[in-house]
C-alpha cells in the first residue's frame, strides 16, 4: 500500500490506540501492507484504475491537484489510484514562481512534481506565459524589456523542471474569442512573434519537453481555432518547436461542440500532438440526476474523440472531485463538473470514461451467496462476535476463519449472517455502530455495493467503515460519511 493510501484516525478515534501499538502490530500492519499490493492490488475505483486503461491504449488519464490537495488523503489516494498524469493548478504560474523580478520560488511546484513522481505520474508543466496570475511588475514593465523578461522567466523555470516534465504548456490563452491574437503585454511588446520567441527558450532550457499552446473555446471548429489553426500553421513553417496543441475543455453539460474530433484531426494532421488538458463539464446547480448522466455520456465522446485521433496522447482532468473543483467558486449557479462527488464517489462520468477505454462500465453485481466481506485496510473479516444472533449485536472486525458468523449472504439489498440483517439503528448518524437485527427488510437494513468498493447505507447514505481506522481484531464498524478511504473499502471474498 502506498504510504498515503492510509487515511489519518479521526480525532477521537485511534489516536491513542495508535500511539499504544507494539512493534508486533506495526510489523503486522507492514506485512498487511505489502501483501496488499503485491496480492490485493488496492483496486480504488473500478476493476481497472482510469490510468492502466488509458496506458493499454497509449494513452494517459491526467488529473489536476494544486498544493492543498496534497493534504486530503481521500484525493490522494485516488489520484495516485487513477491518474498517470498530474498538472499543478497554479504553482507553476508566474504569480507563485517569480513573484518579484528575479526572485524564484519553485517550492510548491516542486511539491507536486514530488507527489507525482512517488506516483509513477507524469507532469504537465502548466505554465510560462499567460496574460493571467501574471505579477503586476511584469504587466508595468517598459515594452522594451518584456522580452528579456519573458525569455529570463523561461530558462529559469524550464531549466528548474528539465527533465521532470512531460509536456509544458508554453503559452496559454494567447487567442481572443474572434480568433485574434489577445492584446496582453507580451504580443504589445513583442507582437505575434512572441510566441516563436517564447517556444524557442523553452525548447534551449528543456529540450526532451513537448512544447504546447494551450487554450479554451479551441475544440471544436470556430473563429477562435481558426486562428489557432492558422497561427500553429504559421509557427512550424517558421520552424518554431511547437509539438502540440492543449484543448482545455472546460464544457457545460449536454454542449460539447460537435466538431471535436474533426478539430482534433486537422491539428493533428500538421504533424502536431492533441491533449484534452482541462476537461471539466459544468453543470446548473443543483445537479439534476440527468444532467449527472448527460455528463456520463460527455465524458464518454470526449474520450472516444481522443482514441479516435492517433495524435491525441491523452485526457487531463482539471481538478480529482467536485468538492476541489475550480467551477463552483468560477462559474456561480455551476458546479458538480467532475468524474467525482464531494464524497469521492465516482459518478457516471467516471464510469463512462472507464468503459471508452474498454474497462467495465458498472461494479460487477455481487455474487449470489455467501461470502466474506474483507475489510481492505486490515484484510480482516466483518464477523458476528460469538455467533450471537441477539438483536442489538455489533459486527466486528477479526481474522477470516471461515465460520458461519463470518458468511454474509445478499439477498436483495440486505446483507445476511446466521439469518438476521445487518441494520442501521434508527436515527443513526456518522459514528453510529451498526449491529444485526431481525429482518424487516426496511431501507435501514438495505445496503449498496458501491464501484468504489465502499458499502453504504441506503437510508443514511454514510458508509460501512472499521470505527477509528484501526485493524485489530473485535474493532467494531460505524456509519461514516463515505471517503473511500481504505477502511471503508470491503471486497466480496
Ligand atoms: C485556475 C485554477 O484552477 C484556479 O485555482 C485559479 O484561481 C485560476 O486558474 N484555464 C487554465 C487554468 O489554463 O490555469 C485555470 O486554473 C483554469 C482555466
Amino acid at each position: 500500500m502506498r504510504s498515503n493510501d492510509t487515511p489519518q484516525p479521526r480525532p477521537g478515534q485511534g489516536g491513542s490506540r495508535r500511539r499504544a501499538l507494539g512493534i508486533g502490530t506495526v510489523l503486522v500492519a507492514v506485512l498487511v501492507a505489502v501483501a496488499t499490493t503485491v496480492g490485493m492490488a488496492l483496486p480504488a475505483q473500478a476493476a481497472t484504475a482510469l490510468r492502466t486503461l488509458a496506458e493499454a491504449k497509449g494513452r494517459y488519464f491526467g488529473t489536476e491537484m494544486t498544493g492543498g490537495d496534497l493534504n486530503n488523503a481521500s484525493l490522494n489516494s485516488i489520484a495516485a489510484a487513477q491518474f498517470d498524469m498530474l498538472t499543478p493548478g497554479n504553482e507553476m504560474k508566474w504569480d507563485t514562481i517569480e513573484r518579484s523580478p528575479g526572485v524564484f520560488n519553485f517550492g510548491p511546484g516542486d511539491q507536486i512534481v514530488s507527489f507525482a513522481q512517488a506516483h509513477s505520474m507524469r507532469v504537465r508543466g502548466h505554465n510560462l506565459v499567460w496574460h493571467s496570475q501574471l505579477p503586476s511588475w511584469v504587466s508595468n514593465l517598459p515594452l522594451n524589456q518584456v522580452q528579456g523578461a519573458m525569455q529570463n522567466h523561461i530558462t529559469n523555470e524550464a531549466t528548474h523542471y528539465r527533465g521532470k516534465i512531460y509536456a509544458w504548456d508554453v503559452i496559454n490563452e494567447p487567442f481572443n474569442e474572434d480568433g485574434s491574437l489577445r492584446q496582453d503585454i507580451f504580443a504589445r511588446a513583442m507582437g505575434s512573434g512572441y510566441l516563436a520567441t517564447a517556444l524557442r527558450a523553452a525548447r534551449a532550457a528543456d529540450p526532451a519537453a513537448k512544447l504546447y499552446i494551450n487554450d479554451f473555446n479551441v475544440e471544436g471548429v470556430n473563429a477562435k481555432s481558426n486562428g489557432l489553426f492558422s497561427l500553429a500553421q504559421s509557427l512550424l513553417a517558421q520552424g518554431a518547436p511547437l509539438d502540440g496543441i492543449g484543448l482545455e475543455s472546460h464544457f457545460i453539460v449536454g454542449q460539447l461542440p460537435s466538431s471535436l474530433l474533426t478539430n482534433m484531426q486537422r491539428f493533428a494532421n500538421l504533424g502536431l500532438d492533441v491533449a484534452i488538458t482541462e476537461l471539466d463539464d459544468r453543470i446548473p446547480l443543483p445537479a439534476s440526476s440527468s444532467n449527472i448522466s448527460r455528463q456520463g455520456t460527455d465524458y464518454g465522446t470526449v474520450v472516444n474523440d481522443c482514441l479516435a485521433v492517433a495524435r491525441c496522447v491523452g485526457v487531463s482532468q482539471w481538478g480529482v472531485d467536485d468538492g476541489h473543483s475550480w467551477i463552483d467558486g468560477t462559474f456561480p449557479g455551476f458546479g458538480a463538473a467532475t468524474m467525482y462527488d464531494r464524497n469521492f464517489q465516482p459518478k457516471p462520468a467516471y464510469n463512462a470514461s472507464a468503459a471508452a477505454l474498454g474497462g467495465s462500465s458498472t461494479p460487477p453485481p455481487p455474487p449470489p451467496g455467501s461470502s466474506t466481506l474483507v475489510s481492505a485496510a486490515s484484510g480482516r473479516c466483518l464477523d458476528l462476535p460469538a455467533s450471537n444472533t441477539t438483536n442489538g449485536t455489533q459486527p466486528v472486525i477479526w481474522d477470516c476463519n471461515g465460520g458461519a458468523n463470518q458468511q454474509w449472504a445478499v439477498n436483495g439489498q440486505t446483507l445476511r449472517v446466521l439469518g438476521k440483517c445487518l441494520d442501521a439503528p434508527t436515527n443513526a448518524t456518522a459514528g453510529t455502530k451498526v449491529q444485526i437485527w431481525d429482518c424487516s427488510g426496511a431501507t435501514n437494513q438495505q445496503w449498496t455495493f458501491n464501484a468504489s468498493g465502499t458499502v453504504s447505507g441506503v437510508q443514511s447514505g454514510l458508509c460501512l467503515d472499521v470505527n477509528g481506522n484501526a485493524t485489530a481484531n473485535g474493532t467494531t464498524v460505524i456509519l461514516w460519511t463515505c471517503t473511500g478511504a481504505a477502511n471503508q473499502r470491503w471486497s466480496r471474498v
